[in-house]
């Protein structure tokens, strides 16, 4: 079954074509982070002109690079929520047209759904059931998958997710946005000992996570130094800050991994990429005795192959959806409405 799979709920445009849930035949992207960039972060409004200005081309370049037609495709799926409204509303009214004018079903992905299922595509032999440690600019959560599409949420962020953090405070050192992949960068060589860092245990859930307090932490570190005109060790304050992102997530998982008892650990979203977490991830899973899967780069960041993946198995559990399907900045994973 040939998906044609469409991503516009941030600030990239995506489209790809994925076979049976599992193979890429091609991931056409679009990123306008550049577009961005001057600003600090996201401007909605542009997002969402440059989504229009992007996805027709990138669905004909997706067909052509694969030399399909319109009658191979046997699907549309499209990221329905979370994200920047209009941006979403972008993807969503490109793929209710695709998938009518081509007379083939209309299947709506959760976005973190998709980051989940981009661990399909990098490890064929994954299945559930599995844990999730999702860590994404917009959403930070420990999930149980016990199937394709059926899920349960261990723990999640009660503020900030770890992502927005990341940019917070790589843009206040001045590095650009997205600034988690350059904190990351200046981490290696700084020691994490450098500056104090909480670790908060918030709320009564022990899976639940608070980031905030270790964001105003760094922010309060940055600023104080600059009014006393004090050198700020960069890395070291990189390197403290990315030890305490990972103390605050992976404990909490080896906690949900002994309690659970899965034997297979998956990790998902933009912030997967980061060096710290994944050495941490790594050496706690081993200790448990427990096999990761941790996605490549490539597939840790927004991309429509991860939304085809999982619409393939959305698909096979008959969620489908009509011309009636609408766009939403906010839903849960499990597809209550925020
Ligand atoms: O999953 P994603 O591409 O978009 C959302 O669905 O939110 O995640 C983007 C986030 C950004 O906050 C970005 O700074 C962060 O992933 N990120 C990183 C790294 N690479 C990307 N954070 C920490 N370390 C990295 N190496
Ligand atoms: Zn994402």
């Amino acid at each position: 079954m040939n998906i044609l799979a469409v991503e516009s709920s941030c600030d990239e445009t995506a489209v790809a074509i994925v076979r049976d849930g599992r193979e890429v035949l091609t991931d056409c992207i679009a990123s306008q982070v550049a577009e961005h960039r001057i600003y600090g972060g996201v401007v909605p409004e542009i997002a969402s002109r440059k989504h229009v200005e992007a996805i027709y081309g990138l669905a004909d370049e997706a067909l052509l690079k694969t030399g399909l037609t319109r009658d191979d495709i046997d699907a549309v799926a499209v990221t329905y929520a979370p994200g920047l409204i209009g941006a979403v509303l972008v993807g969503v009214n490109f793929a209710k047209a695709a998938a009518m004018a081509l007379g083939k079903p209309l299947i709506p992905v959760h976005h973190i759904r998709g980051h989940i299922a981009a661990n399909y595509l990098a490890f064929p032999e994954l299945k559930p059931p599995f844990l999730c440690l999702v860590v994404s600019g917009g959403h930070t959560m420990i999930v149980e998958v016990e199937d394709y599409t059926k899920m349960r949420i261990l723990g999640t962020t009660l503020d900030d997710a770890a992502g927005e953090c990341f940019d917070k405070v790589g843009r206040v050192l001045g590095m650009p946005y997205p600034g988690g992949a350059a904190l990351d960068k200046a981490a290696q060589t700084g020691s994490d000992k450098a500056y104090p860092m909480p670790r908060p245990k918030p709320g009564e859930n022990p899976y639940d996570m608070s980031f905030s307090g270790l964001k105003t932490a760094a922010l309060n570190t940055i600023h104080h130094a600059r009014q006393l005109g004090e050198e700020i060790d960069i890395p070291g304050l990189c390197a403290s800050f990315c030890a305490a992102v990972s103390d605050t997530l992976v404990p909490r998982v080896a906690m949900a991994l002994k309690e659970t008892g899965h034997k297979q650990l998956a990790v998902a979203g933009g912030v997967a990429a980061n060096s710290v977490i994944r050495r941490d991830i790594l050496a706690a899973a081993e200790n448990l005795g427990v096999k990761v899967y941790l996605p490549p780069l490539s597939l840790c960041g927004d991309n429509a192959a991860m939304i085809g993946a999982q619409a393939y198995y959305e698909y096979l559990a008959g969620n489908t959806a009509g011309m009636e399907l609408n766009a939403y900045a906010t839903k849960s994973i499990l597809g209550e409405t925020l």
